[in-house]
């Protein structure tokens, strides 16, 4: 053999158990990167990746040690069918066994589609891992069980855009617990949408009444949207109170979330946060109220300035969150509100005080009851009512979105008919409502009805505005509930504005408007 082929036979030899050779390079690499550490050389503890028996996997963790969030073995399942087995094991191989460092929940529901009757193969891939004992494998299955990087929002949708992926179909196979799933389909929506130009605002019209008083609004409107932030901006200068802000709105949630609130008080000896608590509840699975029940601040003071008397009192029913009072007290509208939970009540007293805002009170109870020893004569009732058992707010009996429609209806009706009862001769109404599906899938009707309740408690319909909402998770929804029953998604809402007297005092009560100059106060106090 001459020395030539020699070599060659010796390098096959050597490629025939190429993973001894990389066994040795690779703890040579090892022992190169520990002594010199400052070298900042990463080694690679790969030694392998070759088909194994995976039914012979030994675990090195408890079977308690990780549990699935939200139906994640359901969704591991499903993925695993949909897209078949594409991610090695991790194993370490000592003294025979083949320990498993990464994929415990895959042999688990690998078993259990075995057992729904689908054929595995006996060999699936591994990557072999150089561990040193033990401990070192112990360390890896931590170090894999747990998630170090959160997914931001901003980069998967990036993501999505680069490679088109049909978010809405897969987002259920994916399993993120600390990603906000309502919050990213705004950001998509927003980015889907677009935003309509501001030349379609006529400036004239804007100076006036800040925007057009069309029969349309639109709040994804880039016009709308920083005319919000400006709200914020305004008389809530500091960072604090700022936060404070948005706290109160965070703060519109059902009771199951106050009782989460008690309790996490309770163990963590302190006062957690709504940021903490609205996270906590989002991974036990719980509903939480994001956008949906917060009363928009613009819309808030669009109504107070184009339909209530220029400093004239505010009555509102169904108080829910700070905003109605908020704003009122912000720009001189002496309100009260009525709102049968003490914490929600609670919390908009604090903002209201916070905020050193004057002539602005909340009172705890049922409004059917409270109308009855209420003394006000009202320049404008103003409310957003539940929308019939679309949110429950408490479990309280007297909570009308426990009722069923028919008692629904009746105290409804009631409620309307002792506000309207408060208001004064000659003033307008206002109830921002939204229509709602009984359990068959036809609507209640819930407009019709509130314009009804109107009626005949004294009041006529004088105008409608269809109020345009941020789609937000809609585009999730929409697929199904379209395919599965034809229900278009409804992304409006109905501000029913409503007339007690004479029509033709409205232009001697009702000066016409400049609100031009509020425009510009806002934007200079930022
Ligand atoms: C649609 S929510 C208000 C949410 C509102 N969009 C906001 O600005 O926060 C309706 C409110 O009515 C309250 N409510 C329900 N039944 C009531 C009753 N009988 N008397 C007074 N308030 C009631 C609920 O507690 C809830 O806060």
């Amino acid at each position: 053999m001459t020395a030539v082929t020699r070599r060659f036979f010796s390098l096959r030899y050597i490629a025939k158990d190429y993973h001894i050779l990389l066994h040795l390079f690779h703890n040579i690499s090892k022992r190169i990167s520990f002594t010199n550490m400052t070298d900042k050389v990463i080694a690679s503890r790969i030694i392998k990746t070759e088909p194994i028996n995976w039914r012979n996997l030994q675990f090195i963790q408890q079977d308690n040690f990780k549990e699935w969030i939200a139906n994640g073995d359901k969704k591991l399942i499903e993925s695993l069918l949909k897209y078949q087995f594409a991610d090695p094991f991790k194993v370490w191989e000592h003294e025979g066994i083949l320990y498993c460092l990464d994929g415990k929940h895959r042999f688990m529901d690998l078993s259990a589609v075995a057992q729904m009757g689908y054929q595995i193969p006996e060999l699936l891939p591994a990557t072999f891992i150089d561990c040193e004992n033990m401990k070192e494998a112990a360390e890896l299955v931590l170090v894999y069980s747990s998630a170090y990087a959160k997914i931001t929002q901003q980069g998967l949708l990036e993501f999505v855009q680069t490679f088109d992926l049909d978010f809405p179909d897969m987002q259920n196979l994916l399993n993120i617990p600390e990603f906000d799933s309502i919050a990213f389909e705004g950001m998509l929506n927003e980015f889907q949408t677009g935003e309509p130009s501001e030349k379609i605002v006529p400036a004239s019209l804007k100076d006036s009444f800040i925007f057009p008083p069309f029969s349309v609004l639109d709040t994804r409107s880039g016009v709308w949207q920083d005319r919000k932030r400006k709200w914020l901006a305004l008389g809530f200068n500091s960072q604090e109170t700022r936060e404070d802000v948005e706290l109160i709105a965070k703060s519109g949630q059902s009771t199951a979330i106050y009782e989460l609130r008690n309790k996490m008080r309770e163990s963590l000896k302190r006062e957690p946060t709504w940021d903490e608590i609205i996270d906590y509840a989002k991974q036990k699975g719980m509903h939480v109220y994001e956008g949906a029940s917060i009363f928009d601040p613009v819309l808030c003071e669009l109504l107070y300035k184009w339909f209530c008397t220029n400093g004239g009192s505010v009555l509102d029913p169904f108080a829910g969150g700070s905003v109605r009072g908020v704003v009122a007290g912000v720009l001189g509208y002496p309100y009260e509100g009525i709102d049968l939970r003490e914490d929600q009540v609670e919390a908009n007293r604090k903002q209201a005080s916070i905020l050193s805002l004057e002539n602005v009170n909340w009172i705890t109870g049922d409004s059917n009851e409270v109308l009855d020893r209420l003394s006000m004569a009202a320049d404008f009732l103003m409310s957003c009512p539940p929308y019939a058992d679309l949110e429950k707010y408490s479990d309280d009996p007297k909570d009308l979105s426990n009722m069923d429609y028919k008692d629904f209806k009746e105290v409804y009706f009631s409620i309307i008919k002792k506000s309207v009862a408060h208001l004064k001769e000659d003033r307008f109404a206002a109830f921002v409502v939204g229509d709602v599906r009984d359990k068959k899938g036809f609507y209640y009707n819930f407009v019709s009805d509130t314009i009804q309740a109107f009626k005949e408690a004294g009041m006529e319909l004088y105008n409608e505005i269809i109020l345009v909402n941020v789609v937000g998770s809609l585009a999730i929804r929409v697929r199904r509930q379209f395919n599965g029953g034809r229900k278009v998604g409804k992304m409006h809402q109905n501000v029913l504005v409503f007339y007690k007297g004479d029509p033709k005092k409205i232009k001697g009560n009702y000066p016409e408007l400049n609100l031009g100059e509020d425009l510009e106060a806002l934007a200079s106090s930022e």
